[in-house]
């Protein structure tokens, strides 16, 4: 796989155009942390081009939206807000860029140009890099810029990146999918997997920990098959500190000094091998909170939904894990109401829930989405059924969940102290590695650290703990 190196020269041009005008930019990032990650690097190029964020619509020059279509309550959004914004774009000529993943799809880019002409740029997932060169000639030369590439991306490395937060961060590890699950865009919009090399990442987590990050996310849509693509077609791995596969990554990563703690979203159970079992137990700073996406407990609708896995072999390797890495905890991704579910379909979803006792639970209606297998399939289910299914899957959850927080009480967690608590500035907050949010009082020195806390009451969305002597 080629690298891809960003052309600086592009930021530079229009830093140089911008200087000292005090220009402003506004982005709204729709989806997934992956996404997220995306736009982190699209801040970091803008603010290197001399704009500087505003929260305010109005008062941006820029406006850039970062798109999501996993689901079609994102479009709905993105169609909202471009109305808003018509005005700011006839009164003071805001460029506006819209990008991300509903940009690779067709339909949306025909619906834009009908609907919306007003844009700028449209950019897709694997020109990121470009971003700077299309706003170059947006700046000079006024003509719209189409900039949406079909193939799969390269390996982008190098663009600067202006983080949201200064304790956690992600590290995308690998980008696209090639499991063509039947009711998911994600393998059209992102294109096939392919994995950074592992020095690119172990550097890049060296200087966040340098930096005093303590809590890294790895990212990516299937990060358990890390490199496997790789592997299995004799592409060159450039040789680093042993690392070949997702355990050996994340063993790598473990050994790095500052760095306290290590998540990684989203594994796919079919590729769970024991080598990543054995390295989440072995490796301290790996959570042992595992997000395994179910999506369905019926072993009829997983074949249909092109998962490869069973109820049973869900079950079984929950099982496995729970024997063999002491305190493991799940969470995961449920979707209800896919085509074709029957309500013994749906009950066996309800007995996984049951039967493993997940910490969170992600649960999603079923979306149609153009061009998968899925928005074919005849028997759709009812958005009726839909709803009400969701409400029991919901319900059930919820008291899961109260009786989790309960098992909480008196027990002494490690909290990772994040900062300040959103709803009341004299308290602090922070996570346990089962990642659930804990509130309490304590002085700033505290943000950052990892510390025991005990854990005196609870909630449904969070916890109460103090500061264990
Ligand atoms: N409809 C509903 N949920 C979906 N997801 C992916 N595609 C769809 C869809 N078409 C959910 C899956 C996935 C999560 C990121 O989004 O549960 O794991
Ligand atoms: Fe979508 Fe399935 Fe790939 Fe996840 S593994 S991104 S659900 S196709």
């Amino acid at each position: 796989m080629t690298k891809i190196q960003t052309k600086l020269e592009d930021i530079k041009k229009v830093a140089k155009i911008n200087e000292g005008k005090n220009l402003k930019y506004y982005i709204l990032t729709m989806g997934c942390q992956l996404n997220e990650n995306d736009s982190e690097k699209l801040c970091g190029m803008i603010e290197q081009m001399n704009y500087s964020k505003t929260e305010n619509l109005g008062d941006a020059d820029l406006i850039v939206f970062n798109t999501c279509c996993v689901r079609e309550n994102a479009e709905d959004k993105l169609f909202g807000k471009l109305g808003e914004v018509k005005k700011y774009k006839e009164e003071k000529g805001t460029i506006i860029a819209i990008g991300g993943c509903m940009m690779q799809e067709k339909h949306i880019v025909e619906k834009l140009k009908e609907s919306y002409p007003f844009f700028d740029i449209v950019f897709g997932t694997h020109t990121l890099h470009k971003f700077p060169e299309d706003l170059y000639k947006i700046i000079t030369s006024k003509k719209r810029i189409e900039d949406i590439l079909d193939i799969d991306g390269e390996v982008i490395e190098g663009l600067p990146i202006k983080r949201d937060d200064n304790i956690k961060a992600s590290v995308t590890i690998m980008n696209g999918c090639n499991n063509f699950c039947s009711y998911c865009i994600v393998p059209y919009v992102r294109g096939r997997e392919r994995s950074r090399m592992p020095k690119e990442i172990l550097e890049e987590v060296r200087s966040l920990a340098k930096s005093g990050y303590k809590e890294i996310t790895l990212l990516g849509q299937n990060v358990n098959s890390y490199l496997r693509v790789e592997r299995e077609n004799n592409i060159e791995i450039e040789k680093y500190e042993g690392v070949n596969s997702f355990a050996t990554l994340l063993r790598a990563i473990n050994k790095i000094d500052g760095i306290e703690r290590i998540r990684f979203i989203s594994p796919h159970p079919k590729d769970f091998t024991d080598d990543v079992i054995e390295a989440i137990r072995d490796c301290d700073k790996v959570c042992k909170l595992v997000h395994l996406p179910l999506q369905s407990g019926s072993t009829n609708i997983l074949k249909v939904m092109n998962r490869k896995y069973t109820k049973e072999q869900y079950l079984a390797l929950v099982d496995k894990m729970k024997a063999k890495i002491p305190n493991v905890t799940f969470s995961t991704d449920i979707i209800v109401g896919f085509p074709g579910e029957t309500e013994e379909d749906f009950e066996d979803t309800l007995d996984v829930v049951k039967k493993v006792g997940f910490e969170q639970v992600y649960m999603f209606i079923y979306s149609r989405r153009v061009g998968t297998p899925g928005d074919k399939m005849e028997n759709q289910i009812p958005e009726e059924i839909k709803h009400k299914r969701f409400d029991r899957l919901k319900q059930l959850v919820e008291s899961q969940i109260e009786i989790r927080n309960k098992e909480y009480i008196g027990t002494i967690q490690n909290v990772l102290i994040e900062g300040k608590s959103k709803n009341n500035d004299n308290m602090l907050t922070g996570r346990t590695d089962s990642n659930k949010v804990v509130v309490l009082n304590g002085s700033d020195e505290l943000i950052g650290k990892l510390i025991p806390i005990k854990i005196i009451a609870d909630h449904m969305w969070y916890l109460e703990g103090t500061i264990s002597k």
